[in-house]
């Protein structure tokens, strides 16, 4: 086990404001971070903002702000939003922090000293917006950068050249020898292709602006023309990695602990400057190259691309304000494939949250809480050995998708990781339905209930901390619980060393994550008709509402606590009905004639809850009771499984 981590982002430009995509990067690598000092190891966490070049220069005089003072601005709003999400970096950089410049000129003295840097002249197609040289072969319409499609500035101008060329050979054999040192392992080969198509030597620095770092003063000194110089956005902010950890600044000692960087993770936008420049200017610095380029996927809305120009700028912010953090995170780390891209719809992700997490996760906590108390005071406690056999095959089968988890993280497959963890919860939520737990405690079979439940306690603490680098507000939530936290102390008892809980003080919580309803806009996208529907025969609905009109209509759950005869009456009953509120409901229902009292009692029924109150017989009602009746008589709606009282019907 290597116990250093060192793990990046990109520094984002400070040209724009934070946006979803920023997020989704630096969400991946603070969850990397926290799993990995899960487990005990020392974790470096790198991010920052990148501050130089002509469009920033341009950016600020647009702005009418000299560059620095707005790069100060949009650089704290990355840095407030980071905080505010509870990003757990270790270091914010700044490409206009001394340190960082310092470190910068070192290592251009460096490269320009071993001969790999030549002055020359530059003259070609220069797109401002990627920061970026192009040839005219490259170019689309003739004048437009392949990346972006703005059209690109011809440059003529003195530049010093970085000799890229000369690193062809050394680049293929380090992506030949290291398999996984571009991950997903198709990006691997794009860049393979990329390399093996020739490089050629790349432009370091600019005359014709100001907004960057001088080259070294021992250059200076040499040559005054060289103050004219500023280095190449690109050169100065992939050195970033290296300056961070004190290269070149003896400010700090990181260096000797962290470099080479664990991991760099990057939007595939960026892949080309990560897994050919940089390794190339780290071979001539004669550096160590990271273990690993991780790229992920572009994330769009509604199928668009999101730009400020298009309007469709999500704000991490504002998702997190409605949704929460914790749902935030999971969504984007669950619902594409790392490398994959994805369309973030508000659609797709309250789907998620009531499904996985409301549904699979929430509701778990939910009845493991519900029965503890009614049934056991919130007090299980059981023989190792009786749990043991109890569910013998599954906790071999939880303890088996909890080990092999580490592995895929390492291959940076969060989504996967995700899915196998709610394998767990699902087995669990199968073993409630399966062993009806209500039904064994009324036979008297209170040990057998008694390991069910702690089965499920095992299954929630041990995967609330593997679930914790993740969700880490969810899994504290969970954790409390048990009066556990996520630490590496609980990481290598309960998770490396399989120990389980036998003896459990079950906290109360509140529901942990509430459902949340679709918004009509988007129920009113789902009404498009598909294309199987038409197949369909054409039935006539009766009557039809939307889904906006059921919704209006408040259906819960509740237990039926008192049953009286109202004296005058041969139809109605008198009901007392716990809904989870203050007091339990009095709800009058004509179901004498079909049910015993002793029927009754304790029953799950549903109750419409938000029906006006009315009186019959004298006697207030509360709500209705939903049954249904036919010739052979009536019968009481109730829930197939037990569900807390005042859960939504749905
Ligand atoms: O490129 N989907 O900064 P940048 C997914 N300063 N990820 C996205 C995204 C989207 N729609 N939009 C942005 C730069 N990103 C340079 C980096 S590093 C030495 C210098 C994320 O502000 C993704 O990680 O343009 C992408 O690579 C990065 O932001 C680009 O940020
Ligand atoms: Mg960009």
């Amino acid at each position: 086990m290597n116990s250093k981590f060192y793990i990046t982002t990109p520094i984002y430009y400070v040209n724009d404001v934070p946006h979803i995509g920023h997020a989704y990067t630096t969400i991946i690598v603070d969850s990397l971070a926290r799993y990995h000092r899960l487990k005990g190891e020392e974790v470096y966490f790198l991010t920052g903002s990148d501050e130089h070049g002509q469009k920033i220069e341009q950016s600020a005089h647009k702005h009418q702000k000299e560059p620095k003072t707005y790069v100060d601005e949009i650089s704290k709003r990355f840095k407030d939003l980071w905080d505010s999400l509870g990003i757990s970096y270790d270091i914010f950089i700044r490409t206009t922090d001394d340190f960082h410049i310092k470190s910068v000129q070192e290592a251009f003295l460096k490269m320009y000293e071993k001969g790999d840097i030549y002055k020359s002249e530059y003259e070609g197609n220069y797109c401002i917006s990627c920061e970026a040289f192009f040839t005219q072969t490259q170019l689309v319409n003739d004048k437009c950068c392949p990346d972006c499609k703005k059209e690109t500035t011809l440059l003529k101008e003195e530049s010093y050249f970085f000799k890229l060329s000369a690193y062809e050979e050394k680049l293929l054999k380090w992506y030949e020898e290291n398999p996984d040192c571009i991950l997903p392992k198709n990006k691997r080969n794009e860049v393979i292709n990329f390399v093996k198509a020739g490089l050629n030597d790349l432009s370091i620095t600019r005359t014709s602006f100001d907004w960057g770092v001088k080259l070294p003063q021992k250059l200076i000194e040499k040559d005054s023309t060289n103050a004219k110089h500023v280095m190449y956005v690109w050169l100065d902010a992939l050195m970033n990695y290296l300056s961070a950890t004190g290269y070149g600044n003896n400010e700090k000692s990181a260096y000797k602990d962290f470099w080479p960087a664990s991991y760099h993770i990057v939007g595939k936008d960026i892949l080309r400057f990560h897994a050919v420049y940089w390794p190339a200017f780290l071979m001539s610095l004669g550096e160590p190259l990271p273990k690993h380029i991780g790229v992920h996927g572009w994330w769009t809305k509604e199928g668009q691309k999101m730009s400020k120009s298009i309007g469709n700028v999500i704000d991490p912010k504002e998702v997190v304000e409605t949704y929460g953090e914790d749902a935030f995170r999971y969504f984007i780390l669950r619902e594409v494939p790392f490398g994959q891209d994805g369309d973030f719809s508000q659609k797709a992700l309250i789907e998620r949250i009531n499904a996985d997490l409301s549904n699979d996760l929430g509701n778990l906590l939910n009845r493991l809480l519900g029965m503890g108390e009614k049934y056991f005071n919130f007090h299980l406690e059981l023989s190792e050995e009786i749990l043991k056999r109890e569910f013998k095959e599954e906790l071999k089968k939880v303890q088996m998708i909890l080990k092999s988890l580490e592995g895929l993280l390492d291959t940076l497959q969060i989504h996967k990781f995700l899915e196998e963890l709610w394998k767990i919860f699902a087995l669990a939520n199968t073993m409630i339905a399966k062993k009806e737990p209500w039904k064994l405690i009324k036979e008297n079979k209170e040990d057998e209930v008694k390991a069910l439940l702690l089965f499920v306690s095992n299954v929630l603490c041990k995967s609330a901390i593997m679930l914790s680098p993740f969700m880490p507000k969810a899994a504290k939530e969970i954790l409390d619980v048990f009066e556990k936290e996520a630490d590496s102390k609980n990481y290598l008892e309960l998770i490396y060393k399989d120990t389980l809980l036998t003896n459990v003080h079950l906290k109360p919580k509140d529901v942990l994550f509430p459902k949340f309803e679709m918004p009509e806009e988007e129920i009113k996208k789902e009404e498009k008709p598909k294309k199987q529907e038409a197949k369909l025969p054409p039935l006539e609905i009766e009557n039809p509402i939307g889904v906006e009109d059921f919704f209006k209509a408040q259906i819960k759950v509740g237990e039926i606590k008192e049953v009286e005869e109202i004296a005058k009456s041969d139809k109605l009953l008198k009901l007392k009905v716990n809904l989870g509120e203050e007091r339990p409901r009095q709800i009058l229902a004509g179901i004498k004639a079909y049910y015993k009292k002793e029927e009754l009692i304790g029953k799950q029924v549903c109750v419409l809850a938000n029906l006006k109150p009315a009186k019959l017989m004298g006697e207030l009602s509360e709500g209705m009771i939903l049954a249904s009746k036919d010739e052979e008589g009536l019968s009481l709606i109730v829930p197939q499984k037990f569900k807390k009282v005042g859960s939504k019907i749905s």
